[in-house]
């Protein structure tokens, strides 16, 4: 570590710099959008970190995106303990945020907070993401703050409560849904929250919530109006679902594809290994 730090400039020692809740601030007060995709494993999260990316969070999202799932709710404290350690060793300098899975933060606050603290001491994240209001989780939230650790509220569309609210819906339509999620977002600042992730929530209303609040809102499928964007890692390399939201910015799968045909055919084909590849 130090050795590296003697082989960089101090301005690439500054650029390198952890992004931090501060920096965070900082770009939402400048309007420098933020930008945060989810991570799962090291090689990933190594070329997110190189391209710049601000937060990396480990989301429960990898039930279905890693591990087949139908959705997240399966997923334990353990996996999601273990997928945050691989990113956390390859995150310079963007936060890592662990995503605490479902019933790791609903059943105490004192529960919620032993939780929390195995994202920090053995996955080695720099703060947690848990879902729902503070009207639900403000006592979860409060002693996770309390400890020092950085905590990310996340409203709108919540899949761990997926077959509560019954669907895939958009949050937030309609004067009273509006209103209720304002208030929502707002509580959550007022819990101590560093920042709000906005899912499937009406744009203008999405909009509106960031105007109000003095943290930053991540949005994924809450338009342009946001402090910030995050998306599933997967789906931007065409490997996970297609969404109105989301976006293809690389054919991974193609490119996938075609490597392990062509594997499968050479090797049949004796074609590989060729001499090139032999030890003698
Ligand atoms: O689990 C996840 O990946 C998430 C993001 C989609 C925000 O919560």
């Amino acid at each position: 570590m130090r050795q590296r730090v003697l082989d960089r400039s101090v301005q690439e020692e500054l650029d390198m710099a952890r992004v931090r809740t501060t920096t965070l601030l900082k770009f939402k007060e400048s309007g420098e959008k933020i930008t945060a995709l989810t991570a799962y494993d090291y090689p990933t999260a190594k070329l997110l970190d190189e391209a710049g990316l601000d937060i990396m969070l480990v989301g429960d999202s990898v039930g279905w995106v890693v591990q087949g799932r139908d959705d997240s709710l399966g997923v334990t404290m353990d996996m999601m303990v273990y997928h945050t350690s691989l990113v956390a060793r390859a995150a310079e300098r963007a936060m890592v945020v662990g995503d605490m899975p479902f019933m790791s933060y609903q059943v105490s606050a004192a529960e919620a907070l032993r939780n929390a603290g195995r994202f920090i001491t053995e996955g080695g994240a720099q703060a947690i993401k848990l879902e729902g209001p503070a009207d639900k989780f403000g006592d979860a939230i409060r002693a996770i703050v309390h400890a020092g650790i950085p905590v990310m509220g996340h409203l709108g569309f919540t899949p761990q409560s997926v077959h509560q609210i019954g669907g895939y819906k958009i949050q937030g339509r309609g004067d009273e849904a509006r209103e209720r999620l304002k208030e929502e977002a707002l509580g959550l600042e007022a819990a101590g929250c560093f920042a709000v992730v906005l899912e499937l929530v009406n744009a203008d209303v999405a909009a509106e919530i960031t105007q109000a609040l003095t943290i930053p809102t991540i949005g994924i499928g809450a338009g342009s109006g946001c402090d910030g964007q995050i998306l599933v890692v997967h789906d931007i390399l065409g490997l996970g679902i297609r969404t109105k939201f989301s976006k293809v910015f690389g054919d991974a799968k193609s490119l996938m594809a075609k490597a392990f045909a062509d594997y499968v055919k050479e090797v049949k084909e004796g074609a590989f290994p060729t001499a090139e590849h032999e030890h003698r």
